[in-house]
């Protein structure tokens, strides 16, 4: 290999000539498929004239090239295994380039560019899949207006799609058939899209606001038709939620969307062709989950909110990603709150950033939201550059208000419709707007690491006062020792000694007295800006010590360390009326007492359980006048990622024992509630994807789970009585994953039941997989291992990649485990998968890059894994980028 270049922020240069119209004709083949190109060039005026023009190109046999219809000449280009280097062109103002190649889709493993899913040919060109496509200038600044024609077999491929409207199409000689798209709008190549196969459409009208009609088509196989029911569903509301709340319309007369089943990621947004795992698309009752009904929702939401944030508004390079992706994570997790739980969603995604996104900033391959060097981009869509992104975009509405955060959106889309652009445009947008000065705001996109928030407080009595400290660390990640301290909105109540909010007037801060109620009417909840490495805000007439709700709703991605005791995280677990808030004190509660276990159990002590915890969770399962999906979330503890996350070395024996050893003792002590939890949630209704429906299974399923922990026949007979009697995925699957938790004849005979009943259906067969692979049975990397060779496993699918590797890696206690035989199996795993996809090894690489989280033993072992697959021949970039990084 020669040694990987990384590529900087700090270099980005305009191109030296733009592009206006592409024009591609694909003519689609078993043996290969031809691709010619005729695009018109003009060079950048401010450029200088006669520079070279560098296209990029990988993979690709090139057949021709003209300028201005002019074949050139060999001493006229260069061409490495990277690039087509035109030397002498025209000094014209115009000119047009066309260019023929040659390319195998049906070789194409990596699924990224033109690539066979399932007999269908389809394409995957974010980040830098174009090149693959043939020679051009693959960057996200250059954007055209394509004409797409495409002719195929018409028998093997009757479907032949792409972007915008179809605009012709017919017979041609042979059995062959054409079709000829055009886009209108100008796009950078990561946003072209081509299919052809065999599918069907399920087809349904939208009629914009201002009266458009607009064609929507869901395609698939035929088989899986009737499965899109949900999907469909889900379009449509997003639609109309984005016209709702953000003013936005479609554009264009027709929207499709296409399920594949080999796809590395979730989904594509090119414009008017989504493209999407046929895992985020596909549902009914009996084979989804209510999760996978959830995740469909917002997978649909965020595709179609792409075309305004990230298609109409596009990137400049891609250090730019989070200016899409953060702000569309966003956009898809208000729409999701408003179609179901705001409270259910918010705790759902802030759970995902401390598992998954924390753990990363505090590990080698932290990056700032915008990162500011890469080898290979697509190692950055990454939880950082989306979901921590999309807290930054949730901290521009809490500082602005919702009013004032559309407004600011309002500005953005009228400045750069149409143009590729920064997130220092986004800010100037917001600010502009709303003729606001958030300083050292941009501070989130460049440092890269959680801060550390500490809150201490005092109540004078005399005085009547209550002063808040705060200060705040922003911990070194590689590359960046020492950090400015950030701006953080602190969302922030006070409740009195009854438990109701204090109507909040003024505040002092800075040697000022800030008024804090709006036109005379008090206010509950205000945004305190902590800006300063440290900072004190005192709020008066105060005739007791109140109880703080600090950063409620989760104003800001960090880690608050407060004085709170635990009588006062009692009592907001009890009365919070910030409902997150009241979740997050339970989590707090849990988190000291698991840590506190962790800490008995690696000092041999004998493991008791708090007996006020016992009933703080007792209270919350018979309190009838609560929500049950607070109740469902309360009474989970939080996962091992998490609390491995706050160890100073990550002991996943020991968390785990303690994880488990807390769920059984509550079982235990709690029989009869979670027992008639279970019998109170069940219902012979007919499957609803409703908030109701859905916290009554959660809430049942989390009973069941905790009974089944028990290994006593009689919850093993009532989880197989669930079993047999469910009538929806949601409910079957639970029950599987209880009786599964324990080792034994009847797990081994209910697994074998399960795949008999779905070895028709993949996307049921990936759950199978999953569920066995992230497994905490002893040894279990052996029940894995024969796993690859099951005859419905696939190392080229990314989804049973996901399911089954994913999975293991997952699993605390077996990819760690001691004798390094997890470590072993990823390694090895990793080498051959990097031949067929590096997308995907390099997504499976990264359980490794945490491995000095670990004692020395393991430490040892997983370094010698990583040693081992750097040492590989013919390592991808992909892999090298992550296997290097975590060595460093
Ligand atoms: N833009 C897609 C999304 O909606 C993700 C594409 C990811 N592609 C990749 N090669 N990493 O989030
Ligand atoms: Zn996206």
């Amino acid at each position: 290999m020669d040694t990987p270049k990384e590529i900087f922020l700090k270099d980005y240069k305009l191109p030296d000539y733009y592009f206006q119209t592409v024009k591609l004709n694909f003519s689609l083949g078993e043996e290969k498929t031809i691709v010619c190109s005729e695009i018109t060039v003009f060079p950048r005026e401010e450029a200088g004239i006669a520079s070279p023009l560098v296209l990029d190109g990988q993979d690709l046999k090139l057949l021709s090239i003209k300028v201005n219809g002019k074949e050139l000449k060999v001493e006229e280009y260069h061409l490495d295994s990277r690039h087509l280097t035109l030397l002498s062109l025209p000094r014209s103002t115009k000119f047009t380039l066309e260019i023929v190649t040659e390319i195998y889709p049906q070789n194409n493993t990596s699924l990224e560019g033109l690539y066979k899913s399932s007999g269908n040919f389809c394409t995957q060109c974010e980040a830098e899949g174009f090149r693959k496509i043939t020679f051009y200038q693959d960057r996200p600044d250059i954007m055209a207006i394509y004409t797409c024609r495409i002719e195929a077999d018409k028998t093997l491929y009757p479907v032949l799609l792409s972007n915008g409207n179809l605009i012709e199409k017919g017979d041609l000689e042979g059995g062959r058939h054409y079709a000829v798209w055009e886009d209108p709008f100008k796009k950078p190549c990561y946003l072209f899209a081509l299919v052809a196969g065999q599918l069907e459409s399920r087809d349904d009208t939208f009629i914009t606001r201002s009266g458009r009609k607009v064609s929507l088509r869901i395609w698939t196989p035929a088989q899986d038709l009737a499965k899109t029911a949900h999907a469909m569903y889900s379009l449509k509301a997003a639609m109309k939620w984005d016209e709702d709340v953000f003013g936005l319309e479609y554009d264009l007369d027709l929207f499709n969307i296409v399920a594949v089943p080999d796809f590395n990621m979730g989904a594509m947004e090119n414009k008017s062709l989504n493209i999407f795992n046929s895992k985020l698309v596909l549902a009914s009752p009996e084979t989804a989950s209510d999760a996978d009904y959830a995740a469909i929702l917002g997978v649909i939401g965020h595709e179609y909110f792409h075309n305004w944030t990230g298609n109409r508004v596009t990137c400049r390079d891609w250090f730019q990603l989070s200016l899409k992706e953060g702000l569309t994570v966003f956009r898809d997790q208000e729409f999701s709150s408003d179609m179901g739980s705001r409270t259910v969603k918010r705790i759902a995604d802030v759970s995902k950033l401390r598992s998954y996104q924390f753990p990363q900033d505090a590990g080698p391959m932290a990056h700032p939201v915008r990162p500011h060097s890469y080898i290979k981009m697509d190692n950055f869509y990454t939880v950082t550059v989306y979901e921590k992104g999309a807290e930054v975009v949730r901290m521009y509405k809490t500082l602005l208000g919702s009013h004032g955060f559309r407004k600011g959106m309002d500005l953005y889309f009228k400045r750069h419709d149409g143009q590729a652009v920064t997130c220092e445009d986004f800010f100037a947008a917001m600010c502009d707007a709303n003729d606001a000065n958030l300083s050292n705001f941009l501070s989130w996109y460049s440092q890269a690491g959680t801060p550390l928030v500490k809150v201490t407080s005092s109540y004078n009595a005399e005085a009547r006062s209550y002063s808040l400290k705060f200060s705040q660390v922003v911990p070194p990640t590689r590359g960046q020792p020492v950090k400015e301290p950030m701006f953080i909105p602190v969302a922030l109540g006070l409740l009195d000694s009854n438990g109701k909010d204090i109507p909040l007037s003024s505040v002092y801060h800075d040697g000022m007295l800030k008024s804090i109620e709006k036109n005379g009417e008090p206010i509950y909840t205000t945004v305190l800006q902590v800006k300063k490495k440290e900072e004190e805000f005192v709020f008066s007439d105060l005739s007791e010590r109140p109880v703080p709700s600090l950063l409620r709703g989760f104003s800001a991605p960090v880690r608050l360390d407060s004085d709170l005791t635990d009588s006062d995280l009692f009592f907001l677990l009890a009365h919070d009326s910030d409902e997150f808030n009241r979740w997050e004190a339970g989590q707090v509660l849990a988190r000291k007492l698991m840590l506190s276990l962790v800490a008995d159990y690696q000092q041999n002590k004998p493991l008791v359980l708090n007996p006020k915890f016992v009933l703080g969770i007792k209270s919350i399962l018979s309190d009838s006048s609560l929500d049950k999906e607070f109740i469902a979330k309360a009474i989970t503890l939080p996962g091992e990622g998490e609390i491995m996350d706050l160890m100073e070395v990550a002991d996943p024996d020991a968390v785990h024992a303690v994880r488990s050893f807390i769920r059984k003792q509550l079982a235990a002590e709690l029989k009869a509630e979670f027992l008639k939890t279970v019998q109170n949630n069940r219902s012979s209704e007919a499957y609803v994807f409703n908030h109701s429906s859905m916290v009554r299974r959660a809430l049942k399923n989390v009973a069941l789970a905790y009974l089944a922990s028990l290994e006593d026949m009689e919850f093993t007979e009532l989880a197989l009585h669930e079993y047999r009697s469910a009538t929806n995925m949601t409910e079957q699957f639970a029950a599987l994953a209880a009786i599964a938790q324990n080792p034994g004849k009847t797990r081994d005979d209910v697994l074998a039941d399960f795949y008999s009943k779905w070895e028709h259906d993949y996307l049921v067969v990936n759950k199978w997989f999953a569920l066995q692979a992230m497994s905490d049975i002893h040894g279990n990397v052996e029940n894995v291992r024969n796993l690859l060779k099951h005859p419905a496993f696939d190392l080229r699918n990314p989804n049973k990649v996901y399911s089954l590797i994913g999975g293991f890696c997952g699993s605390p206690v077996n990819f760690h485990a001691k004798d390094g035989s997890g470590y072993k199996f990823l390694g090895e795993v990793v080498v051959q998968l990097d031949k067929l996809n590096p997308q995907v090894a390099s997504r499976m690489v990264s359980a490794f890059s945490r491995w000095r989280r670990y004692d020395e033993t393991r430490q040892k072992l997983a370094k010698g894994q990583l040693e081992m697959i750097l040492s590989t021949n013919g390592l991808s970039e992909n892999v090298f980028e992550i296997a290097s990084k975590s060595l460093a």
